[in-house]
């Protein structure tokens, strides 16, 4: 069919809050936060920055990528957990900022899984009779808006930030498809491990929701990582052999950057660990966005060629995971 990656960009917010920051915020030490995490700084975004600014950015970035214009675009997704607002959809919003004329725009939310639920997404409408020919996929995130800044077992833990792709199908039988093979699972039952209480139509807000921070991230943090990493090495398994393939053809491995540790827990089950690709330390964890910003990054600094294997892998609330074996 010939799907293809043809831009990436992202968006990265100026302001850097490092460890120092936090140990003068809240009871921890970067020693802390550097052995059981892995992260030693990330950024945040303005207060007048929104999560559909940084999406904008990024989408700007893709297309000129890319090197096409916003009105060749024909459906817009965002994936997100911090949307602008309760409605309208932060995809419809990006469209408007970067210029795009009449496409379709929806949000996915499926927190740290969601840039791959969106590529599936995307995928499966652009391969479908619908024909979509262009699509721009986002992963954005303001996190910062979620965390409670005073609970330090949480607060160490997440950044702000974008990333975009611009998925084209140029319908060229010779040219193979990005998707190689995926496997996107939810698992409802463990929904309160990770969860912002309120806000929503169960908990709608009121003063009581306020003053207790049940509009902020609550993480059953210890079982989270146990079920990220049982989660994450089953899928990537299943998509490769589902592929017929094995971790050593694998170029790149991009497995969602929430935790040293559970990046380390997840390659070394593979037995691929010099195939990872880390930024954690630099932006934390900034849920849709972070394995967009890992493939912005290795796209732009050259690191990942034509035909690469790139194998990638999240989890998240939900709890949601996902595996993407993806042709660059
Ligand atoms: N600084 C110092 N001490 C801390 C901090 C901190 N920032 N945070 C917690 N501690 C303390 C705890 O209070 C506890 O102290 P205690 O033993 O006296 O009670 C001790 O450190 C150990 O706490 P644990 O929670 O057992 O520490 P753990 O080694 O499990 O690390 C962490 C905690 C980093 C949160 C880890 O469990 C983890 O990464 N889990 C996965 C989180 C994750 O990836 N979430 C994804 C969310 S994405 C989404 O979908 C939105």
């Amino acid at each position: 069919m010939g799907i293809r990656i043809i831009g990436t960009g992202r968006c990265i917010p100026d302001k850097i809050l490092n460890n120092d920051d936090l140990e003068r915020m809240v009871d921890t030490s970067d020693e802390w936060i550097v052995t059981r995490t892995g992260i030693k700084e990330r950024h945040i975004a303005a207060p007048e920055q929104s999560t559909s600014d940084l999406a904008a950015e990024a989408a700007k970035k893709a297309l000129e990528n890319a090197g096409i214009t916003p009105d060749m675009i024909d459906m817009i997704i965002v994936s997100t957990i911090t949307a602008d607002h309760v409605f309208p959809c932060t995809a419809a919003l990006v469209q408007q900022k970067i210029g795009a004329k009449k496409c379709t725009c929806f949000d996915t939310s499926a927190a740290c899984s969601g840039l791959l639920y969106a590529f599936n997404a995307a995928y499966g409408m652009m391969a479908s009779p619908l024909k979509y020919k262009r699509v721009l996929v986002i992963g954005a995130e303001k996190m910062s808006t979620l965390v409670d800044w005073s609970d330090r077992s949480t607060c160490v833990l997440f950044g702000d930030g974008a990333a975009a792709f611009v998925l084209e199908n140029d319908e060229n039988p010779d040219n193979p498809d990005f998707y190689v093979a995926g496997e996107v699972m939810a698992d409802g039952s463990v929904a309160d491990l990770l969860i912002v209480p309120a806000g929503g139509s169960a908990m709608p807000a009121t003063h009581e929701t306020v003053e207790n921070k049940m509009h902020c991230i609550k993480m059953g943090g210890p079982k989270t990582f146990q079920l990220a990493v049982i989660s994450m090495v089953s899928a990537c398994r299943n998509v490769l052999e589902k592929a017929g393939l094995s971790p050593e053809d694998v170029v790149w491995a991009i497995p969602h950057q929430a935790n040293r540790r559970i990046i380390d827990a997840v390659a070394n089950k593979l037995g691929i660990p010099e195939k990872v690709y880390l930024n954690v330390d630099r932006y934390g964890n900034t849920s849709s966005a972070s394995i967009g910003i890992c493939l912005d990054e290795l796209n732009r600094s050259g690191k990942i060629k034509r035909g690469d294997l790139i194998l990638a892998a999240s989890f998240g609330a939900g709890l949601t995971w996902a595996a993407m074996l993806i042709r660059w």
